[in-house]
C-alpha cells in the first residue's frame, strides 16, 4: 500500500491494512477476520466496536469537546476519576489524567520528586528513581532512561539520564544464577542493596511492572516479590510505583494486578485498557498523602499537558469502566485465565515452546531452539517474527518481542485476548495458536 506522506511505524515490513473491528476480530481490506489475540498492545479489552463507548464520546463531543485544564475544571473528568478510584486499593484516591502510558510514567517521576521537595523542603536530596533491567516504561526520553529495554534504548542513550537498575525476576534465566524458592527471592531483596548503595536519602522511587509485558513476554513474579519490595520501600521512605499500564484494568483477573498480592503501591500508572482503546488516555493514581501534601503545600503539581482531563477522553473512561462493571469483565478474565491454564501442558509439548508465563489473560511464550539447554534461536532466524506471521496466516494477531537476553538474543511473544472473550472464543484462539506454533516448529526444524 502507498503510504503517501505518512511516517509509519516501519517503512520496511509488509503490514496489512486494518479497516474495521467488531468484537474480538479485526478485519483487513479483503474482509479477512483476525482474532485480536493481543488486544493491540493489551488495550482493546472490551473488544472492538462497542457502541456504548462511541455513543458516550459522541454525546460529549456535542456537549463540550474541550476546555483548557489550566483555566477550567470539567465535571466529566471528576466523574472519570471517581470511577478509576473505585477500582484501586484503599488510599489510592487521587487521579491525574494524561494522554498515554509514557506520560503517566513521566508524571509519576515528577510527582515523586515534587512530593519530597514539598514534604522536606528544597534541600531534599531524594531524586533517584530505581527501575529494573528488562522493563519497558515508555518511549519518551525520560521513560527510556528509567526503563531497561536494551534494544529500544541504544540509539538514544546519549540523550537521557540513566536510572539505577536492579535485575528482573527472570526465573527461567535467573540473572543471579539462583533457583526459586531456594533463592529467597534475592532479586527482590537486591532492591535494598541498591537503595543502600545510593543512600536512602537520595532515593525517591522504585518503578516496576507487576508482570513484565513487552520486553520479556508476561514475566510474572514469584508471589513473594511484591510484598518484599513493598516492605523495602516502606523501610527506606521510597515510593513504590506500579506500572500497571499493561497489567491493570482487569487484565489479570483483578482490577489492578498488585491486588493479587495484597500490596498497595504509592502510585499506580494506568493507560491502554482504561478507555478500552477508544481514546488516547493514561492516568497516574496517587496515595492521598502525596496529593494532599502538594494540595496543602504549593497547591499545584508542577506539570501539565494540553489534554489533561480532556472531557471526551474522560467520557470514554467512565463509559468503559461502567461497561466493565456491568458485564463482570474482570471476573470473566479470571475465569478465562483458568480455562487457559488447562491448555498449558499441550503448548509445552511443542518443541519450540520453552516457557508459558503470565496470569489471567496476560500470557507469554518464550521460544527456544533447545528445550533442555534453553538455548535461544540465532537472532538471524527472526523466530518471533516468523511465528507471528504463522499466526497471522491463521487469522490470529499476537505481540512479538526479541532481545530479552541481554538485549542481543531471545524470542518471545505476548498474547492477551479481549477480556470479554467467551469460552468458545478462547478455545478458538488457543486452537489457532497451537496450530501456528506446531507449524513453526516444523518449519524451523527443517531450516536448521
Ligand atoms: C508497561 C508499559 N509502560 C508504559 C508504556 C507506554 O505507554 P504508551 O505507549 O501509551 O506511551 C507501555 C506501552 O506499551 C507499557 O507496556
Amino acid at each position: 500500500m502507498d503510504l503517501g506522506h505518512l511516517i509509519p511505524r516501519s517503512f520496511k515490513g509488509n503490514l496489512r491494512t486494518a479497516v474495521r473491528g467488531e468484537g474480538v476480530y479485526l478485519y483487513d481490506e479483503e474482509g479477512n477476520a483476525y482474532f485480536d489475540g493481543c488486544c493491540g498492545a493489551l488495550l482493546s479489552s472490551i473488544g472492538h466496536g462497542v457502541k456504548e463507548i462511541a455513543d458516550a464520546m459522541y454525546q460529549q463531543l456535542l456537549t463540550m469537546e474541550f476546555a483548557h485544564p489550566s483555566r477550567w475544571n470539567n465535571t466529566v473528568s471528576i466523574e472519570a476519576a471517581e470511577e478509576v478510584a473505585s477500582l484501586t486499593q484503599e488510599g489510592l484516591d487521587y487521579v491525574w489524567f494524561v494522554s498515554g502510558g509514557s506520560e503517566a510514567i513521566e508524571s509519576a517521576m515528577k510527582i515523586a520528586r515534587q512530593y519530597f521537595v514539598e514534604r522536606d523542603g528544597n534541600g531534599s536530596g531524594k531524586f533517584e528513581m530505581i527501575a529494573r533491567w528488562n522493563s519497558y516504561h515508555g518511549s519518551t526520553v525520560g521513560t527510556m532512561g528509567l526503563a531497561g529495554s536494551m534494544g529500544r534504548r541504544r540509539t538514544f542513550a546519549p540523550l537521557f539520564k540513566e536510572s539505577p537498575k536492579i535485575c528482573a525476576h527472570y526465573c527461567y534465566r535467573c540473572p543471579l544464577n539462583l533457583k526459586y524458592p531456594d533463592c529467597g527471592v534475592a532479586c527482590a531483596r537486591s532492591l535494598e542493596t541498591e537503595i543502600l548503595r545510593l543512600g536512602p536519602e537520595s532515593v525517591a522511587a522504585f518503578f516496576a511492572e507487576p508482570i513484565v509485558g513487552s520486553t520479556v513476554g508476561a514475566l510474572h513474579p514469584p508471589k513473594e516479590y511484591w510484598p518484599i519490595v513493598r516492605e523495602i520501600c516502606s523501610k527506606y521512605d521510597v515510593l513504590l510505583v506500579a506500572d500497571e499500564i499493561m497489567t491493570g484494568m482487569g487484565r489479570t483477573g483483578k482490577a489492578f494486578c498488585t491486588q493479587h498480592w495484597n500490596v498497595t503501591p504509592d502510585i499506580i500508572c494506568s493507560a491502554k485498557a482504561l478507555s478500552g482503546g477508544y481514546a488516547a488516555v493514561g492516568a497516574m493514581i496517587v496515595k492521598k498523602e502525596i496529593a494532599e501534601t502538594i494540595r496543602d503545600g504549593s497547591g499545584a503539581f508542577q506539570h501539565g499537558h494540553t489534554y489533561n482531563g480532556n472531557p471526551v477522553t474522560a467520557a470514554a473512561v467512565t463509559a468503559t469502566i461502567r461497561y466493565m462493571k456491568k458485564n463482570n469483565v474482570f471476573e470473566n478474565a479470571a475465569e478465562r485465565g483458568r480455562q487457559f491454564d488447562e491448555k498449558i501442558p499441550a503448548l509445552l509439548d511443542i518443541p519450540i515452546v520453552g516457557e508459558v508465563r503470565g496470569m489471567g489473560l496476560m500470557r507469554g511464550i518464550e521460544l527456544v531452539a533447545d528445550k533442555a539447554t534453553r538455548a535461544p534461536f540465532p537472532a538471524s532466524l527472526k523466530t518471533a517474527a516468523f511465528v507471528t506471521e504463522e499466526c497471522m496466516k491463521r487469522g490470529l494477531v499476537i505481540y512479538p518481542g526479541t532481545g530479552q537476553i541481554a538485549g542481543v538474543a531471545g524470542d518471545q511473544f505476548l498474547f492477551a485476548p479481549p477480556l470479554v472473550s467467551t469460552k468458545e472464543e478462547l478455545d478458538e484462539m488457543t486452537g489457532r495458536l497451537e496450530e501456528a506454533l506446531k507449524a513453526s516448529a516444523e518449519a524451523l526444524r527443517s531450516k536448521g
